[in-house]
């Protein structure tokens, strides 16, 4: 009968259209990250992020509250690391001195954080002495390896002591998202130290209120 042909042909076809658009929606999914982790919470309010209490730099015990009010680039990773690091932390500042030449109103807004994983080894003196070299307004946290531990759970970052091959020292394995959060604390957008200044810049012009 040709109907039925012709339906079970256009009932294929659906089918294949179908899993045409959940293959398109599917790979729209994981190939966006941060909007992704934007798009689990609904609200906007996504499991990334919590409270606190840290050292800063120069011994002072800080918390949360710090942030209040204020956006925040926060980027977890350790002194001695080779090149990562660095380059997140160079990448954060030369995007936050390029908004405070753009729009200064904004960059004001954005705080620079860096927390340690290696509370063993990267002490107020080691955390106050390393981030000279970068934003003079980057607050570089420490704190007892329970207190870090905490902090890593609440923005899901992983990191893990590796033994080097010279067997005197070891580094820190960890994962490099360099995370924008909102005033209230929310969660906004996730970067690399491979995201370019400028791209970060660019983002921050657009999700920053000035
Ligand atoms: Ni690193």
């Amino acid at each position: 009968m040709p109907q039925t042909w012709i339906g079970r042909a256009g009932m294929a076809l659906s089918i294949v259209l179908l899993l045409a658009a959940l293959g398109m929606a599917g790979w729209w999914y994981v190939s966006q990250p941060g909007d992704r982790l934007q798009a689990v919470g609904g609200s906007g309010h996504v499991p990334i992020g919590g409270p606190f209490e840290l050292v800063d730099q120069s011994g002072r015990t800080v918390t949360e509250t710090v942030l209040e009010g204020r956006y925040a680039l926060i980027y977890f990773g350790f002194t001695y690391c080779p090149d990562i690091c660095p380059t997140a932390l160079w990448e954060m500042s030369q995007a936050l001195d390029m908004l405070a030449e753009q729009a200064p109103e904004k960059a004001e807004r954005v705080t620079p954080v860096f927390i340690t994983v290696d509370p063993e080894r990267d002490d107020v003196a080691a955390m106050k002495q390393y981030a000279s070299h970068f934003h003079p307004r980057l607050l570089a946290l420490t704190g007892t390896p329970e207190q870090i531990a905490d902090v890593a759970r609440e923005y899901r970052v992983y990191y893990r002591k590796v033994e080097d091959a010279s067997a005197t020292t070891y580094l820190m394995d960890h994962s490099g998202f360099i995370y924008l959060m909102g005033p209230d604390g929310d969660f906004l957008k996730s970067f690399t130290h491979q995201t370019k200044p400028e791209e970060m810049l660019a983002e921050l012009q657009a999700r920053v209120q000035g």
